[in-house]
């Protein structure tokens, strides 16, 4: 549709594989050349790091939790000694980040070794949180010169012979869990006009079949003749067409069903609602988050041995003006037969997302999850570290809670008090996509509401958490692609709600 002057690879990180292994202190010391040594507050450092706790201390080191200091060496890989702290438990949680503090305190060294912190995390999940903080950490979107440069050759974990076998479980996840998210920040980042809704279907097909997933793409034909007038009306002011792209993860002997469903707004411009050309207007690329971690979190599933069954929508088009865009008043009949007043077509999330919302109703399944960037709102109520969560049950809502403290993706539930829903009353349709306003993301959750026939479903809004301005231990500066490990750990922990 568009030519563009060079064909960027929208998925760049998936390209280029980093070789991580178990090794003894002896072999990470030969072969790695920068080796990380974990220090206590105020306790002599292990004899490998080559100076002790007043040579520390002389350099201003005082081994807080996340401090570094590279150390060099005449021979051998820099020591970094990297400050575990004195106190507090040592969960994955703060392996990662120190992993991560490591990975970016060399950040020219590309053979990284670690060295087994004593800590509260078995062996298995220590080299799982290390692999996922330096490899998340090392992570970056890039396409200019040395483009193709990686950022990292290797990782070596230090453990025994005894520990080998669980240290080298633990890798694999890792790596498998890793290599999701950073698909999912690769197609977060890349430039809405290279990676439109077309061009997403078409990495869903190659990435979603190496994986074990069966990968649907629906054109604007089919989308017509399957009644999606959200998605369609939404698709209305573009040159490029819609998708929607379904995905199907069936382990055999199912524990349980979900759907899940990302918002995939390619760019969102507000359409003929047009948005003010500020920052976050330039950051509008990211609309397609949600899209992005569900189909990057499915990629993950049989790797890891997933037991849910686990049905993905991925509703993407762009957002855009023009002569042919929908209109302020025009009504829209969504897949379920609801018809939607538009007062505002910056409030494009909820009506993509209805359709999908209604289709996921039409099967059998045991909870719908939906993951959208849905409200400014949301942003402003938590920063950029927590997602929103609103669901209508309470056991939904608690899993995405728990497997989001589990893997630091936090998200904390908002009410969905079911008094707003009249800001919702349209005098002409069933309802208008537009609420008052305040209380943004809980009207946005009431509109999605409808669409769901009551089954068990949670909606999460990583408006605020899809962008972060500078980097943070594993995070990383600009679309981050948040939800990709939230959406595993659900997945992978379902349990069907009880039936109420
Ligand atoms: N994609 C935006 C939400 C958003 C805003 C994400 C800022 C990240 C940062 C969404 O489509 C939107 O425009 N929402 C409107 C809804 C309003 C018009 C009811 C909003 O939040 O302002
Ligand atoms: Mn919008
Ligand atoms: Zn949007």
């Amino acid at each position: 549709m568009n030519t563009i002057p060079r064909d960027f690879d929208p998925i760049p990180s998936t390209r280029n594989r980093v070789r991580v292994g178990v090794a003894s202190l002896k072999q990470a010391a030969d072969e790695a050349d920068a080796l990380a040594v974990p220090v206590g507050a105020d306790a002599e450092p292990p004899e490998e790091l080559g100076t002790d706790l007043a040579g520390l201390a002389s350099a201003g080191f005082t081994g807080r939790r996340g401090e570094t200091l590279v150390l060099p060496r005449a021979d051998g890989p820099v020591r970094v000694a990297v400050g575990i702290g004195g106190r507090g438990e040592i969960d994955a949680t703060v392996v990662r980040d120190l992993a991560a503090e490591f990975a970016r305190a060399v950040p020219w060294h590309r053979k990284l070794a670690i060295e087994v912190a004593a800590g509260d995390v078995s062996v298995a999940d220590f080299a799982q949180a290390v692999t996922e903080g330096v490899l998340l950490a090392r992570w970056r979107y890039f396409v200019g010169r040395d483009a193709d440069q990686p950022t990292l050759d290797s990782l070596l974990i230090v453990a025994s012979d005894e520990d080998t076998p669980a240290a080298e479980a633990g890798v694999e996840r890792g790596q498998i869990v890793a290599a999701a998210y950073n698909l999912g920040r690769d197609l977060a980042n890349c430039p809405a006009t290279t990676l439109s809704a077309v061009r997403m279907a078409e990495v869903a097909l190659e990435v979603g079949t190496a994986s074990g997933l069966e990968v649907e793409v629906f054109d604007k034909d089919q989308l017509i003749a399957m009644g999606c007038g959200g998605l369609l009306g939404v698709n209305r002011g573009s040159v490029e067409p819609p998708r929607m792209i379904r995905l199907r993860y069936q382990p055999t002997d199912p524990t349980g069903r979900i759907a899940l469903i990302g918002k995939g707004i390619m760019y969102d411009s507000g359409g003929i609602s047009l948005k003010p050309s500020d920052e976050s207007h330039a950051q509008m690329k990211n609309d397609m988050t949600g899209a992005a971690t569900v189909l990057a979190s499915m990629t993950a599933l049989r790797d890891l041995g997933c037991t849910t069954a686990v049905t993905g929508y991925l509703m993407c088009t762009d957002n855009m003006p023009s002569g042919s865009a929908m209109k302020l008043g025009d009504v829209l009949t969504m897949r379920n037969g609801t018809t939607v007043e538009v007062l505002n077509t910056d409030a494009e999330g909820r009506l993509v997302m209805a359709d999908a919302l209604a289709l996921a109703t039409e099967e059998p399944v045991d909870a719908i999850v939906d993951i959208a960037t849905l409200t400014g709102a949301c942003l402003r109520t938590f920063g950029v570290e927590i997602a929103g969560v609103m669901g209508n049950n309470s056991a939904v809502v608690e899993q995405l809670r728990r497997a989001g403290d589990t893997v630091d993706e936090p998200v904390w539930e908002l009410p969905l008090h079911r008094s707003y829903r009249s800001q919702l009353d349209s005098t002409i349709a069933d309802m208008t996509n537009m609420g008052g306003i305040n209380a943004g993301s809980i009207t946005a959750a009431l509109f999605l509401e409808e669409f769901v026939a009551g089954l068990p479903w949670a909606h999460v809004d990583i408006a605020g958490t899809a962008q972060l301005p500078a980097p943070r231990t594993w995070r990383n500066k600009g679309a981050t692609g948040f939800g990709t490990k939230l959406l595993i750990e659900f997945a992978l922990q379902f349990a069907r709600p009880e039936e109420s």
